[in-house]
């Protein structure tokens, strides 16, 4: 009998990153699994191993690269199998078969020529919009050898979504739009994942259904901003769009990510607060109380703006409200910092993710002198954590 036959090729994935990364590792599994693959989560087991990255701040891409680079001495490694409980090295069937090592997400579009000449036991490279032909580059690579990198910008396939595989038995996230074209000038998003590309409505409510037959009845749609939901020529737009998946019988509850405050509308709130399908929870990122340092971010709107548009919220809807905020953006005076404090202490968000500036490559940000000192950044973060955390009694930080 022929081993190959009976030994499953393994597949390893690490996600860093948001929850639009937690999501394409599921699509990316689903595939992998479709294809004969089982999951492991001991890199040193695995025939493939992706690592799925961000980009967003310097502070995430260091420790990626460090992840990346431990499994240089993997690379060498033959695949260990268990032997009843105890772990030895190959002989392992597919063991012949070259390992595949690959570097995919934001960070492989930002970084991936850098990181092919530092690392060349990264022998796959792969943008976020090609990542519907993974499963064939591995193929590729596992036949004839050498190393594959494909940085294109594209829209994915729509066959990428419909592997089912899931982390969480009772929630899905769907995704409804990938890329960004709102340029904030501190954000690298839309130069890694590309200008804004919409999935067909159609296509999404299928998704929701399927995840529906599999018993999943709650529902997250996934989009940088989801408000830039408008499909033509039928014009559906984002609200139609949560209108489509509450309207599904057997769906129990809709929430979304992400909405950006220049395009959030008391419409959406007096829809959200009409079904009560919909999750009463807002990500609504302000990133800073100023209006000198919003408009150097390229926001779109002023403090006065979000003040109101947070009011409505609390009275329409009267749910969660969460929030971004960047500390330290070039220019951000101690007065700017003094505005940031009161709008968070006016508004009195249930949540908040607060982050010190990084500048991103290639960014409008990144020409300008990154001028707030490392320390001062830290006090500033310190002093907006400590009177979040009073607000909402506790905290939480994620990305
Ligand atoms: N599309 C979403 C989130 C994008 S990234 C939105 O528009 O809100 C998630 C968060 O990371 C942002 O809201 C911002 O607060 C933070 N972020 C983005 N770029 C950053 C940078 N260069 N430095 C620090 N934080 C950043
Ligand atoms: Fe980045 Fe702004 Fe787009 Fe969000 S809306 S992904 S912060 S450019
Ligand atoms: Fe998400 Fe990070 Fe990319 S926040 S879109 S994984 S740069």
């Amino acid at each position: 009998m022929n081993n190959k036959e009976v030994v499953k090729k393994k597949v390893f994935v690490r996600t860093f990153g948001c929850q639009m990364n937690d999501r394409d590792s599921e699509a990316i599994t689903g595939l992998f699994r479709q294809n004969g693959y089982t999951l492991t989560d001991d890199p040193k087991t695995a025939d493939v191993i992706l690592v799925n990255t961000c980009s967003v701040r310097e502070h995430a891409e260091e420790r990626e690269i460090s992840f990346l680079g431990s499994l240089k001495k993997i690379s060498r490694e033959g695949r260990r199998m268990k032997d009843e409980g105890r772990e030895k090295l190959i002989p392992h069937p597919s063991s012949l078969i070259p390992r595949v090592i690959g570097l995919i997400g934001c960070m492989a579009k930002a970084r991936g020529q850098e990181i092919a000449k530092q690392m060349p036991h990264v022998n796959l490279i792969c943008s976020p919009a090609s990542e519907d032909r993974i499963l064939e580059y591995v193929e590729k690579i596992q036949k004839d050898g050498g190393r594959i990198i494909d940085l294109e910008d594209r829209q994915r396939d729509e066959e990428f979504y419909q592997a089912p595989f899931n982390i969480d038995a009772n929630h899905a996230q769907v995704v409804i739009s990938t890329g960004c074209s709102n340029h904030c000038t501190y954000c690298i998003v839309p130069s890694v994942r590309g200008e804004l590309r919409l999935r067909k409505p159609e296509d999404i409510v299928d998704e929701v259904k399927r995840n529906m037959d599999l018993g999943i009845t709650r529902i997250t749609l996934l989009g940088q901003n989801v408000n830039d939901y408008c499909f033509h020529p039928s014009n559906v737009n984002f609200i139609d769009l949560l209108k489509m998946a509450a309207d599904i019988n057997e769906i129990e509850e809709v929430d979304f990510m992400t909405s950006h405050p220049k395009n959030t509308s008391s419409e959406l709130f007096n829809f959200m607060a009409g079904s009560h399908k919909i999750k009463k929870q807002l990500h609504l990122p302000i990133q800073s109380g100023s209006d000198k340092i919003l408009k150097a971010m390229n926001r779109g709107y002023r403090r006065e703006q979000y003040l109101k548009l947070a009011a409505d919220y609390r009275h329409i809807v009267e749910g969660i409200l969460g929030t971004d905020i960047i500390i330290g953006f070039p220019g951000e005076s101690e007065r700017d910092f003094l505005d940031t404090v009161d709008i968070v202490k006016t508004v009195g968000f249930n949540y908040a993710y607060i982050f010190m500036y990084s500048p991103r490559p290639g960014t409008a940000a990144a020409k300008l002198a990154d001028d707030v000192p490392l320390a001062e950044k830290k006090r500033r973060h310190a002093e907006l954590l400590a009177l979040q955390k009073k607000i909402s009694k506790g905290n939480i930080t994620k990305y």
